[in-house]
């Protein structure tokens, strides 16, 4: 156990599932822990489970954030600033996966936003914070799913001119977690932040729940479901890489089970990291 006592953590999607497993874990070692949550009255809850689990009273705060909407990302940033001038730990969970395709208020398709745009912009938002925080660590939780990407069509992020394809668009969004993962850490001085991705494994968390994988997932999900490992076991992975000693200074790496492994070939793209993020700082106004 690290002592992260005076540590300040914030995990979006820290209301449910994995990131509110990486919550318990990560305020029960000391940590200041900031949910945040699109829900307030799942925020709440989760605040005083978290609190109670791992027994930090007054240790959890929430502060609303729809990563559907760059307006609430940037709300979001106000307001913890306004109340804390350091980052050391910036878990970026949340994410979703969607049948049909949806899109933004900023006219985003919605998976391409919530799991990609708006991290991004969180996360550079966060710059002169995650540098007080040195040496601060990012994590972004991405899935094994990034393989089943065939790279990234650059000139349709958005699936405005193919068939639209929901675990499709998932993929992708997962492979840019990696692609942005390295792309961050290149730019980065690794005394000042590391960042680093994870697979959580197949877990039983509220993820695709509410139909919205479309008819086929509805059926095989409950089929498959029993064979998925708990949330509080997809979230050691993240637990560790947001806290322990032992990956200080790694930077740049893709973990599944606690061990730094190879992504897929597309995700080692230098030339489509950069890309990414060119094209992400363009599109949020980074
Ligand atoms: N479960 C798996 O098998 C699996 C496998 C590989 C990777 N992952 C990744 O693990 C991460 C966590 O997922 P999970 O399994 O813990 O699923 P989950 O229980 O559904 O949690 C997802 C979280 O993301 C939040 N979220 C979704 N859209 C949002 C938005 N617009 N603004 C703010 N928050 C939003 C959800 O908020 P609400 O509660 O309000 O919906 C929830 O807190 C995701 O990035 C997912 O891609 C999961």
């Amino acid at each position: 156990m690290s002592d992260l006592t005076g540590k300040v953590a914030i995990v979006t999607g820290g209301n449910s599932g994995i990131g509110k497993e990486a919550a318990v874990g990560i305020a029960r070692e000391g940590a200041h822990v900031v949910i945040a949550a699109r829900n307030p009255a799942k925020a709440a809850a989760a605040r005083t489970e978290i609190e109670t689990r791992a027994d930090a009273r007054g240790r959890v705060e929430t502060i609303p954030i729809d990563l559907a909407s760059f307006a609430s990302v940037h709300e979001f940033v106000d307001v913890f600033t306004a109340k804390h001038d350091r980052v050391d730990i910036l878990l970026n969970n949340a994410g979703l996966v969607l049948h049909k395709r949806a899109t933004t208020v900023d006219g985003h398709e919605t998976q391409f936003q919530v799991n990609h745009l708006s991290h991004f912009l969180l996360t550079n938002l966060l710059h002169d914070a995650l540098a007080n925080g040195a040496p601060a660590r990012v994590v972004n939780v991405s899935s094994y799913a990034h393989t089943r990407a065939r790279g990234l069509d650059f000139d349709d992020l958005d699936w405005e001119r193919r068939r639209y394809r929901g675990f499709a668009a998932y993929s992708a969004t997962k492979l840019m977690n990696v692609l942005f993962t390295r792309e961050l850490a290149r730019r980065s001085d690794p005394d000042v932040l590391t960042a680093n991705a994870l697979h959580p494994g197949f877990v039983g968390s509220n993820f695709a729940r509410e139909g919205d994988i479309g008819l086929l997932g509805t059926i095989g999900m409950p089929l498959i479901r029993p064979f998925a490992i708990s949330s509080a076991t997809g979230a050691l992975t993240s637990i560790f890489l947001a806290t322990s000693p032992d990956v200080a200074g790694l930077t740049g790496l893709y973990f599944v089970k606690g061990k730094a492994v190879k992504p897929a070939a597309h995700a080692l793209d230098e030339a489509a990291a950069t890309r990414l993020w060119e094209i992400s700082e363009k599109l949020t106004q980074a």
